[in-house]
């Protein structure tokens, strides 16, 4: 292949045959094609578009590029895939309530990106919780208790690896072709038979406008459903926090009420039980997505999923007792202060953003690569659009390592809510299902 003629036609908007595609997409990782290259493809594609078998073609490509996981399980390999948010710990939920449903999840996770939190940043605020796994130790986990939560090794798309850092300086990060295959690759390389797709919109989404999160979710259903594996995408709400925390100990606490009391973060389990259904159904464990999210209520309150959530953590390096054990072993910040407006009214908006900004800046996520998290920081107790307050009723509490952050953090929160004089409908929390 002449790596310039490629990029050429790419180009010109003459798009790529799919055997063009796939050999760039698993050349990526090699000396075959240099660096200024990579951003010159990235920038093609970026500028010009692929059709859809060349999506899918360029997705193989990268997925092949390292190791794809091969099973051999009494039970449907599933997983699901959010595109990030803020407050957003779903994963937590879902991966124990699918393996207590009969399923088996290798969910591999990313780190906090940008204002949005990142799973296995959250479970590292468990004490002794390891991300970092070899396949063997995968296969024995994925086997034994049903689901693991873990990051990627350099050995899964590798070429992703490679071409995501160098989208990132060269401005062509905003691609629904290059997300697509970005994010795909990595998962379809876990080996599964069947993927959910959480496609966020809303002012803590990255695709904020409901008609952007609409055409990357009909292109992540279209290329996972053509590289093999049975795929649907539900559209769901950021306007605001999903949980009512984000950082990185408050979204393990928001969990583990989730799991456990019937009445807490109720949005949390409802996002849940609407992807649980969607792919218990695709995976053949229900016979349509309304019985699916019946089994994964059922799973919560049963109990079931806490405990399978339970013996996850434990198998990954956490306290054998977590379930007993979590109000007391998870990190706690020193300073704590409650955030009120200062005004009565409904609240009508959030800028979740923001929000997740302020849990960077608090430590909670990374301003620089290589950055310490701090995972007892972060914000609790975030109210919800259409709740009525008074000045002094908490909207939220702030939880820091000093006075000088937790100011701070105080002041974008204020900012962050709109009030308005009349009540005000909560926004619904799932708008749309993209099918294959
Ligand atoms: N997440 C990814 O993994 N890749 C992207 O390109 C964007 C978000």
């Amino acid at each position: 292949m002449v790596v310039r003629a490629i990029i050429a036609k790419v180009r010109d908007g003459g798009g790529l045959d799919p055997d063009q595609a796939r050999w760039f997409g698993e050349a990526l990782t090699g000396a075959a094609i240099s660096d200024a290259q990579a951003g010159a493809f990235a920038m093609a594609v970026r500028l010009k578009g692929l059709d859809g078998p060349a999506r899918v073609a360029l997705t193989e490509g990268m997925r092949d590029s390292g190791d794809v996981l091969t099973w051999d399980l009494p039970g449907p390999v599933l997983d699901k895939h959010s595109t990030g948010g803020v407050g957003d710990p779903v994963s937590l939920l879902l991966a124990p309530a699918l393996a207590a449903c009969g399923a088996f999840v290798p969910m591999i996770s990313g780190r906090g990106l940008g204002h949005t939190g990142g799973t296995l940043d959250k479970l590292e605020a468990i004490p002794g919780y390891i991300c970092e796994i070899g396949p063997a130790r995968l296969d024995h986990v994925v086997r034994d208790v049903g689901c693991a939560i873990v990051g990627a090794t350099g050995r899964v798309a590798p070429s992703d690896k490679r071409l995501y850092a160098i989208r990132d300086v060269t401005a062509s990060v905003d691609s629904i072709d290059l997300i697509t295959a970005s994010i795909l690759s990595k998962k379809l390389a876990a080996g599964l038979d069947g993927l959910v797709l959480d496609v966020k919109t809303g002012s803590g989404a990255f695709m904020a406008r409901m008609e952007d999160a609409r055409a990357l979710a009909k292109a992540l259903v279209e290329v996972a459903n053509g590289a093999g594996c049975q795929s649907s995408a539900l559209i769901t709400d950021m306007s605001q926090p999903l949980a009512q925390a984000a950082g990185n100990a408050v979204e393990i606490r928001a969990v583990m009420e989730a799991l456990t009391d019937p009445k807490a973060q109720a949005r949390l389990r409802e996002v849940a039980v609407a992807l649980g259904g969607v792919v218990l159904a695709g995976g053949g464990l229900a016979k349509d997505a309304r019985t699916g999210g019946k089994m994964i209520e059922a799973a919560i309150t049963s109990g079931r999923a806490v405990e399978v959530f339970a013996r996850m953590v434990h198998a990954m390096g956490g306290p054998a007792d977590f379930a007993e054990s979590w109000q007391h072993v998870l990190p706690e910040a020193t300073v704590l202060r409650e955030v009120s407006l200062g005004k009565s009214g409904y609240i009508k908006a959030v800028d979740t953003r923001s929000l997740g900004e302020a849990v960077v800046h608090l430590g909670g996520g990374r301003l620089r690569d290589g950055d310490r998290i701090d995972p007892a920081v972060g914000i609790s107790g975030i109210a919800r659009i259409g709740d009525r307050v008074s000045a002094k009723t908490p909207v939220a509490m702030v939880h820091a390592s000093d006075e000088a952050r937790a100011e701070r953090a105080v002041a974008a929160v204020r900012a962050a809510f709109r009030l308005g004089a009349k009540a005000v409908t909560p926004p619904g929390l799932v708008h749309a299902q993209v099918t294959p």
